[in-house]
C-alpha cells in the first residue's frame, strides 16, 4: 500500500502524512526522561493516585470555601471597607468560622503545595534543583500551615 492510499479504517489519509503500518512503523518517540540504572524500581504506592485525587476532591471543597470566603469579606454589609480588627475579632469569637478558615488554610495549603510539587517535578531537571526546590516548597507549607493554625486557636481580641 503506497504511503496515500485510504486505510482500512476507512479514514483518508492527511494529504501528504505517511500511513504507518507493519512495513512502515511509526518512528519511535523517546520518553522525556528516561529510566536509567540509577532510577528506583519501586514506585510509590499509590501516592500519586492520592494527591491526583485529592486536587479534585480539595478543589471542589475549596469552591465552596473561597467563593463564600469572597462574599462575606468583599461584598456582604457594605463590602471590604467593613473589614478591620472588630470584624475579625466578631468572626473568630464564633467556632464556626474558625474551622471555616482552618479548613481553607489547610485545603489551600495543601492543593496549593501539591500542584507546585507536581509543576517542580515536571519542570526542574536536574534531581539536586527538584530536592531544593521541594524542600523550599514544604518548609514555606508547614510553616505556613503551623503558623496559620495558631493564629486562628489563640487570636486574643483583647490585645493591647
Ligand atoms: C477554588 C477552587 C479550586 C479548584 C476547583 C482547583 C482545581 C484544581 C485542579 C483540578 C487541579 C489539577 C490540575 C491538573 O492536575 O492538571 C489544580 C491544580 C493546581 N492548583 Fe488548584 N484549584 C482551586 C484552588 C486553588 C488554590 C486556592 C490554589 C493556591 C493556593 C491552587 C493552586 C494550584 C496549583 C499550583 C495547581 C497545579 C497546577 C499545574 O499542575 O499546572 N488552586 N487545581
Amino acid at each position: 500500500m503506497s504511503t496515500t492510499e485510504t486505510t482500512a479504517s476507512g479514514v483518508g489519509p492527511v494529504e501528504g502524512a505517511a500511513v504507518y503500518n507493519v512495513d512502515n512503523p511509526a518512528p519511535l518517540i523517546e520518553a522525556p526522561r528516561k529510566r536509567t540504572k540509577k532510577t528506583p524500581k519501586s514506585t510509590r504506592g499509590n501516592f500519586e493516585l492520592a494527591a491526583w485525587l485529592f486536587m479534585r476532591l480539595s478543589g471542589i471543597v475549596l469552591v465552596v470555601l473561597v467563593i463564600g470566603h469572597l462574599v462575606i469579606q468583599l461584598v456582604l454589609d457594605g463590602g471590604v471597607s467593613k473589614v478591620g480588627f472588630a470584624f475579625v475579632a466578631g468572626r473568630w469569637a464564633s467556632p464556626w468560622w474558625q474551622v471555616w478558615d482552618l479548613a481553607m488554610l489547610w485545603l489551600a495549603m495543601l492543593h496549593g503545595a501539591n500542584g507546585l510539587r507536581t509543576v517542580i517535578n515536571d519542570y526542574a531537571e536536574r534531581p539536586a534543583s527538584r530536592m531544593w526546590l521541594k524542600a523550599l516548597l514544604y518548609t514555606a507549607t508547614v510553616w505556613t500551615i503551623l503558623l496559620g493554625t495558631l493564629v486562628i486557636f489563640t487570636f486574643d481580641p483583647n490585645i493591647r
